[in-house]
């Protein structure tokens, strides 16, 4: 097993890697306080799971409830999360109790919004079980569910105290999601880290045939670059904002389209060839490395265009129903070379819509 180690001071947190974490009863009960526990998961991780985690806290000791959600981007939205303070309240739970969300990232964003919110903040954990849950979105703190009008609008920061990655539960991932999370990793890679990007450059094969030990070290290298970034800048008020390379684009598409049309990280893809095609056009990108960044996208069975039809104001209406915007301004990820990102606020107008163009049918 590795640990990570996310240094934010009081709020500090261990980031456990490896396989067969699930058998080790210790790594959750450590960082359980109270006696009540609430395992959030949904309908598809239940039956793979969830009987596992149930034994590791043992009967006994605890007094274990459950929820299971309805699985799918489209039900993480309030009403959702109300299903989880039915049951907290149904079942008394006060507020030394704790939250471990067992899934993918919308099971933990949810789970984490309830544990934001319930009697004002509780305790909760994070079990990832998808790529894209175990590189990005357990580790961090970012919670909350998505409304009509934008993804991801409502929401808070709230840390885990742990999170325990099992890479073994990806054995039950079917490969369109296992692409889905490669994108949140070449992201990594693609903003702030040439030697990992030259990494996956040279071994999306193995990792696209999930090599145990090189997925474990895949996870790792992304986790710590994330938590990198967050130790610096826990609430997004600078540095952070660089973690949503393509995520101004990407949540254009999903929310263009439709939640579960495309995967999110199916999204993120294209959005950041998007974002990589706008830095070429403004100048700091050659052709050969928007290349480079469509064929790693490719090799790793990722989309590289938006399939839907999507008409171009549309798009454009959507982008500016995001986070990154504000007073009224896009803000964008661009990259001045491969491996370092930026925060953009003077891109061409003119450019931005040659893109949305080229992208939109
Ligand atoms: P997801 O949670 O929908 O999981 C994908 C699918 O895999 C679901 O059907 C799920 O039930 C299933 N699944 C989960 N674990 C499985 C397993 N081990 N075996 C078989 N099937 C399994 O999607 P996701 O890609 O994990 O997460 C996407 C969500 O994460 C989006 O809502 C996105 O906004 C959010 N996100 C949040 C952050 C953050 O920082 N909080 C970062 C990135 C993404
Ligand atoms: N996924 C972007 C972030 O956590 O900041």
């Amino acid at each position: 097993m590795k640990t990570l180690n996310l240094d934010l001071a009081e709020k500090s947190y261990p980031i456990y890697i490896g396989q067969g974490l699930l058998s080790q009863g210790e790594l959750l009960t450590k960082h359980i306080n109270g006696k009540q526990v609430m395992i959030v998961t949904n309908t598809t991780v239940a039956p793979l799971y969830l009987e596992q985690v149930k034994s590791l806290l043992g009967e006994g000791d605890h007094q274990i409830s459950q929820v299971i959600l309805s699985d799918g981007e489209q039900y993480k939205t309030l009403d959702t999360v109300n299903l989880i303070f039915d049951a907290l309240l149904e079942n008394r739970f006060d507020r030394s109790c704790t939250l471990i969300a067992l899934g993918g990232g919308v099971v933990g964003d949810m789970t984490g919004f309830a544990a934001a919110s319930y009697q004002r903040g509780v305790n909760f954990i994070q079990i990832p079980t998808t790529l894209l849950s175990q590189v990005d979105s357990s580790v961090g703190g970012k919670t909350g569910v998505n409304h009509a009008l934008g993804k991801n609008m409502i929401g808070a920061f709230h840390q885990p105290k742990c999170v325990v990655i099992d890479v073994d539960t990806l054995d039950t991932l079917d490969d369109r999601q296992y692409s889905a999370g490669m994108a949140e990793v070449i992201k990594y890679a693609l903003l702030g880290n040439l030697d990992f990007l030259h990494y996956l450059q040279k071994n999306i094969n193995e990792l696209m045939a999930r090599d145990k030990s090189m997925m474990i070290e895949l996870v790792y290298q992304s986790c710590e670059d994330k938590a990198n970034i967050v130790a610096q800048d826990e609430l997004e008020v600078g540095k952070r904002a660089l973690l949503n390379l393509g995520h101004t684009f990407g949540h254009a598409i999903e929310n263009t389209l439709g939640y579960g049309n495309y995967l999110h990280g199916e999204a993120i893809s294209v959005g950041m060839l998007m974002a990589v095609k706008l830095s070429q056009f403004e100048g700091y990108l050659s052709v050969d490395e928007v290349d480079q960044v469509q064929d790693l996208l490719e090799k790793s069975n990722l989309p590289i265009s938006i399939s839907g039809k999507i008409i171009a104001s549309d798009f454009m209406a959507a982008m500016s129903v995001d986070k990154k915007v504000i007073d009224g301004n896009i803000r964008l990820i661009l990259l001045k070379k491969l491996g370092d990102a930026f925060i953009c606020n003077d891109y061409q107008d003119k450019l931005l819509n040659r893109v949305i163009n080229d992208f939109c049918q």
